[in-house]
């Protein structure tokens, strides 16, 4: 059931305050009360084929990386050197053979993190290599995507994705095919906002616009779920009018061929980077070139839209507009959460 109705509200619902976007101590509070204690989409066991194969991933400014073990496991940790901090790995996705070399001073550790070498170090009274392995990072998966989350005492992952797993059907899901990533000058709440409301289809997106019924646009709240629907238009539309969205940070497009899996990632107070990972039926290669064209398409209308807003929330003048009941339902439900993790009043 949805959280409130979404048609009608008994009071005007005004939305958040434009001085919690792109200022600083906003966002470090973010970081605490937020980042570290959410879910964090990786990847999925498909792009870990062998021993060695890892991802990275920067999140909030902190990095971190996944590698499947000569053991099969996959294990989660921090990519940073316990030594002086050096990174483990740069690159989005690899093989790093039997074992990670600090990219800094060559340190040498296992692919289950302990220490295996530290280069030319010298004899040092106290020093015990147990005591410098790579820090473990806790680490759910859910339909085989991997997930990571900083906070032990986050509650466990498949009660966040409970309404997911009602609303989508379980596909296998397709291999993965390419990462894309764009960067938008704005603060990660402007973007997730226009994430979560269909009411700027008919006026931003014409090619979207085409392949749904706007007017039939639906956003329900569960949880911490946002389930979209949309009936689509005609039967060789690309996408299938089902959208997920987990919060703080992931959407789940749904295509005919595939899904994109969109990591919202914060940089900075006014930077953001989507992180679209892609996973498609490799016999439908023209699919896929006109799924990525109508997807870049969105999206760059997107980012246009989030970076004139974000100018215009933090010129002094903006004051919180009246959000639709109608159409904004979701708009309002993520703004009270944001309310609540950071303990504001207003
Ligand atoms: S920081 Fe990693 S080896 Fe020095
Ligand atoms: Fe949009």
């Amino acid at each position: 059931m949805a959280d409130f109705d979404q048609r009608e509200t008994p009071e005007l619902i005004r939305a958040l305050s434009p001085a919690l976007y792109g200022d600083r101590d906003v966002f470090a509070r973010e970081k605490q009360a937020i980042f570290a204690r959410t879910w964090r989409l990786v990847g999925h066991e498909n792009m870990l084929a062998s021993a060695g194969d890892f991802i990275t991933d920067d999140f909030a400014g902190t990095s971190i990386m996944l590698v499947r073990g000569a053991d099969e496991e996959i294990r989660a940790f921090y990519n940073i050197c316990p030594h002086r901090a050096g990174p483990l790995a740069t690159e989005f996705t690899g093989n790093c053979g039997h074992e990670l070399t600090c990219k800094y001073h060559g340190w040498r550790f296992m692919l289950d993190g302990r220490l295996r070498a530290a280069r030319d170090f010298g004899n040092a009274a106290g020093f015990d290599p147990r005591d410098f392995g790579l820090k473990p990072v806790r680490l759910e998966q859910w339909r085989r995507f991997l997930f990571v989350v900083m906070d032990e005492d986050a509650a466990p992952l498949a009660a966040l994705m409970a309404p997911i797993e009602e609303a989508w059907p379980e596909t296998a899901i397709q291999p993965f095919a390419l990462r894309r990533s764009h960067e938008i000058a704005c603060d990660w709440k402007a973007y997730v906002e226009n994430y979560l409301e269909g009411y700027h289809v008919p006026t931003l997106h014409p090619t979207l616009d085409a392949e749904i019924v706007s007017e039939d646009y639906q956003v329900e709240m569960h949880d911490q779920v946002a389930v979209h629907t949309a009936p689509s238009k005609g039967e060789d539309a690309v996408y299938t009018g089902f959208w997920g969205w987990v919060f703080p940070l992931l959407g789940i497009n749904v295509y005919q061929h595939g899904v994109m899996m969109e990591r919202i990632s914060p940089v900075g107070p006014d930077r953001t980077r989507l992180d679209y990972l892609y996973f498609f039926d490799p016999a439908r290669r023209d699919e896929l070139e006109a799924m990525l064209k109508l997807s870049d398409a969105v999206t760059a209308e997107d980012v246009w839209i989030c970076e004139r807003v974000q100018k215009n929330l933090t010129s002094g003048v903006y004051e919180p507009g009246p959000l639709s009941p109608r159409h904004e339902g979701a708009v309002r439900w993520f703004q009270d959460q944001i309310r609540s993790r950071l303990e504001l009043d207003g």
